[in-house]
């Protein structure tokens, strides 16, 4: 069967990782999550007290940064590696969640990891998730998802999330957190988070898991049987 490329971007928080990951289960595809890119680079910087304000700094510290995913059987995802370690706890901390949009705007830092999510588009079968993935990783992608929800429901989303990671953290600081990354996200110079003109906006306040992915898996089969 003809394989695609599904691109699915969006606001923070409104599940695009979630579906993402259902559907390339479903269609035994690859899964690759570039916010943990993006949350990855930004840890590194943070431990190794790299200044990302001075670009000599940021352009050293991407010479020494290798990202791979690694199959996690334990919950049929992948998880990301950072220069080999293991690093998918560290990167969904509070601290990576305040800092990475900033990290994400960086010229070079981008160059570099749309570069990496660009080698999976050799061979087709991935579900990307992203804010620039339709737009810039993959603007010839099959489908492109934009993917919605209200802020209410984004921060409760969230903060269930985090909850249940046992982090301690309450509703504001979740709202906050999501607003400031949204507004850097879509005011940054550098491929900002927008609608591919052809992407298909799916709002999903009021829509539960199972339906979203029942939508978006008809539309992916519909794309690989009549292109
Ligand atoms: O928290 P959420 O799952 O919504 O975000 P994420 O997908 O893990 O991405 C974290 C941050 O990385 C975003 O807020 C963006 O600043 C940045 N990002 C980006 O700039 N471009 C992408 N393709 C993916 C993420």
């Amino acid at each position: 069967m003809k394989k695609i490329i599904i691109t699915i971007d969006g606001y923070s928080s409104c599940g695009k990782s979630t579906l993402a990951k259902k559907i390339a289960k479903d269609l035994n595809y690859v899964f690759v999550d570039s916010g943990a890119m993006y949350r990855a680079v930004t840890h590194y910087f943070l431990k190794n007290n790299i200044d990302w304000t001075k670009t000599d700094q940021v352009i050293d510290a991407i010479k020494h940064i290798s990202l791979q995913f690694e199959y996690n059987a334990q919950n049929g995802t992948s998880d990301i590696l950072l220069n080999g370690e293991n690093v998918e706890a560290a990167i969904r901390e509070m601290v990576v969640n305040e800092n990475v949009s900033e990290v994400a705007a960086i010229k070079e830092v981008r160059e570099f990891t749309v570069a990496e999510q660009q080698k999976n588009s050799i061979e087709k079968g991935i579900v990307m998730d992203g804010r620039d993935i339709g737009t810039v990783v993959f603007p010839d992608a099959e489908l492109k998802i934009f993917l919605t929800a209200s802020p209410e429901v984004r921060v409760e989303r969230r903060y269930q999330q985090l909850l249940a990671q046992g982090k301690q953290v309450t509703r504001e600081e979740v709202r906050i957190n999501n607003e400031k990354r949204d507004y850097i996200d879509t005011h940054r110079e550098i491929s900002p988070l927008r609608k591919a003109i052809d992407a298909i906006e799916i709002d999903n306040t009021n829509l539960t898991t199972d339906e979203q992915e029942k939508l978006l898996l008809d539309m992916a089969y519909e794309k690989i049987l009549n292109n």
